[in-house]
């Protein structure tokens, strides 16, 4: 049997995300105590904007520091290339990076750039920074309205790794406005698996909004299946969901 993970629901995103940082700079600073760095793994999309915001002002208040947090984002599309406005090494240094005290070398994205032929390995080197960095400390995630985490879309078994993924219609329709049309989106990226995300030791999914909440109530009190990647998280024993008052609403 598994028990669903918690569901936090807050009044309005700006509660959960100041609960959540808050929360992510006393595991950092506990980790850092043992004398290694923490190792966060990133997520990308109109989800986490808020959560980095408050990332960023609690870096400037002098209240985290980014020196010694290794970090690995979950995916990024394929065919673009990271100076393209779109790409999610972009996102990131825009959203985050530039304006915290990461050192560039502890900072690892999906080259979306890579060829077919160097595919698999750059895959398979993704997975072994992982595991070098000590395994991921607290995985941050998002939830598509297929339910992926990551680009985890229907039918990704539970135990995929690293790999190329084909971009469900809906995800693609999604991304469609930031593209400026359809035909403009990627239709493959590199994403970490399912397997790769619920071997971290502590996992946060954050959604907000009415259009989140029938895909937030099926993953966490529908059947755990492929169909719906978050609901794996059901079977982690240390996965939170923060929601607004909207996104939690079905529940
Ligand atoms: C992003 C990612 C995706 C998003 C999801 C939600 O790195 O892996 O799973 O978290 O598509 O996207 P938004 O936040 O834009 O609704």
């Amino acid at each position: 049997m598994t028990e669903s993970p918690p569901a936090r629901v807050f009044a309005d995103r700006s509660e959960a995300c100041r609960t959540l940082a808050l929360e992510l700079v006393g595991l950092v600073v506990s980790i850092q105590a043992t004398g290694r760095h923490a190792v966060l793994g990133l997520a990308t999309g109109r989800t986490p904007l808020p959560f980095y915001a408050e990332l960023i002002r609690l870096h400037r208040e002098g209240k985290l520091s980014f020196a010694r947090i290794i970090t690995f984002n979950l995916d990024e599309y394929l065919g673009l290339p990271a100076r393209h406005p779109e790409s999610y090494h972009s996102f990131m240094r825009r959203e985050l990076f530039d304006h915290v005290d990461i050192p560039a070398a502890n900072i690892h994205i999906p080259d979306g750039m890579v060829t077919p032929e160097k595919l698999a390995a750059h895959c398979a080197a993704y997975e072994d920074a992982i595991r070098a960095a000590g395994g991921i400390d607290f995985q941050l995630l998002g939830i598509g309205r297929t339910g992926h985490i990551g680009f985890n879309e229907p039918g990704s078994p539970r135990d995929s790794r690293t790999r190329r993924v084909e971009l469900d219609p809906i995800t693609r329709q999604d991304a469609a406005p930031s593209f400026g049309g359809l035909d403009q989106v990627p239709t493959h990226a590199i994403s970490m698996g399912c397997g790769t995300i619920l071997e971290a030791r502590k996992i946060a999914l954050l959604a907000w909004g009415d259009a989140k909440a029938a895909i937030v109530n099926e993953a966490l009190t529908g059947p755990v299946t492929d169909r719906v990647s978050a609901s794996f998280l059901q079977e982690h024993p240390d996965a939170t969901f923060y929601l607004d008052a909207e996104a939690g609403k079905a529940l």
